[in-house]
């Protein structure tokens, strides 16, 4: 699972899927409050990002001329920006259920100088993204497994392509890693124990998803499944080494705290103790001063290609 959809706090809450978490866990996700991290975390793979999406265009080739990109799930909308510049005679629309998402995307591509050619949908998925026309390639990162029947979505963005064109899904890889073993304070291996919780959270997260549909998360069969071909996979890898920058501890300092927040039930006394050490600002075991706080993280995208007749 994502670092990004790690469980959150409990401020601000809209119960976007009308349900309450169940087993102890609280499932829903507030998306408006993550603005700040889900565009920190852009920010610190921009680099990673815009080679992504040079790899994209030679996987389409120079054949296909890219005259409409989506960005699906688009969060602040900093790959639609990066999508927007690197296919410079397209555009590129990013689709988010949550408006004030968009608008930071608009204000974002206002910023880079990419207002004319960065478009906004606001549609909670699996509503139809009927009116958009065809388009050339279909991006979405981290977001088909917020939705509750993964291949009916990845059949339905498949269905939105001119033949040629491409869907790119970022999804899976590994679990972020920040912090050694060992880190002088509580039990060591803390991150693993961490991981655990997450994937009981992220199982409850899916289960408890409007039409949710249990699946195997074999990308390449689903894409295969959804009328594509061609499929090929790569996974950019993130590694910022210690001692990192501000921004990457405050990144990390917003996910420790939605998990701390989020996970408080189901971690012991010790790990919670280790967690307030490492969030408190002004001790040298903190996560915005420690030396030995590095950031390594990576993401599979998964590519395929609609067939030409
Ligand atoms: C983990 S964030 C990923 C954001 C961005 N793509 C990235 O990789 O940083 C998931 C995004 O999917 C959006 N999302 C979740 N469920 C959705 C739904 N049912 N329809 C539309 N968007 C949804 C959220 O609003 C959020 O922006």
């Amino acid at each position: 699972m994502s670092a990004d959809t790690a469980p959150h706090g409990h401020d601000h809450r809209h119960d976007r899927h009308g349900h309450a978490g169940h087993h102890g866990h609280d499932t829903d996700l507030d998306w408006e409050a993550m603005a700040d991290t889900l565009e920190n975390a852009g920010e610190l793979r921009l680099p990673l990002l815009r080679a992504t999406a040079a790899r994209l265009r030679e996987l389409i080739g120079p054949r296909h001329e890219v005259r409409r990109v989506l960005d699906v799930g688009s969060g602040p909308g900093v790959m639609t920006c990066v999508l927007a510049e690197e296919f410079g005679d397209a555009e590129a629309v990013a689709v988010d259920g949550t408006q004030a998402l968009l608008d930071r995307t608009l204000a974002r591509a206002e910023a880079h100088g990419l207002g004319g050619r960065v478009g906004v949908r606001l549609a909670e998925l699996p509503a139809p993204l009927d009116g958009l026309g065809t388009t050339d390639l279909v991006w979405s990162s981290m977001a088909i497994h917020h939705l509750g029947d993964q291949q009916g979505a990845l059949d339905a963005l498949a269905g939105l392509l001119r033949p040629g064109g491409m869907l790119a899904v970022a999804e899976g890889g590994l679990p972020m890693r920040f912090l050694p073993r060992d880190i002088g304070i509580g039990k060591p291996g803390l991150q693993a124990r961490l991981d655990a919780i997450q994937e009981d959270w992220f199982a409850a997260m899916r289960a408890e998803l409007p039409g949710s549909v249990a699946a195997v998360d074999d990308w390449p069969a689903m894409l295969g499944r959804a009328g594509l071909t061609g499929v090929t996979a790569f996974t950019p890898i993130l590694d910022l080494p210690a001692p990192l920058s501000t921004p990457a501890r405050s990144y990390l300092h917003a996910h420790l705290t939605r998990l701390r927040d989020g996970m408080s039930e189901s971690l012991t006394a010790e790990d919670l103790a280790t967690l307030d050490t490492l969030l408190d600002p002004a001790t040298p075991e903190g996560i915005m001063t420690r030396p030995d706080a590095f950031l390594l993280s990576a993401t599979t995208i998964f590519t395929a290609t609609r067939p030409t007749p």
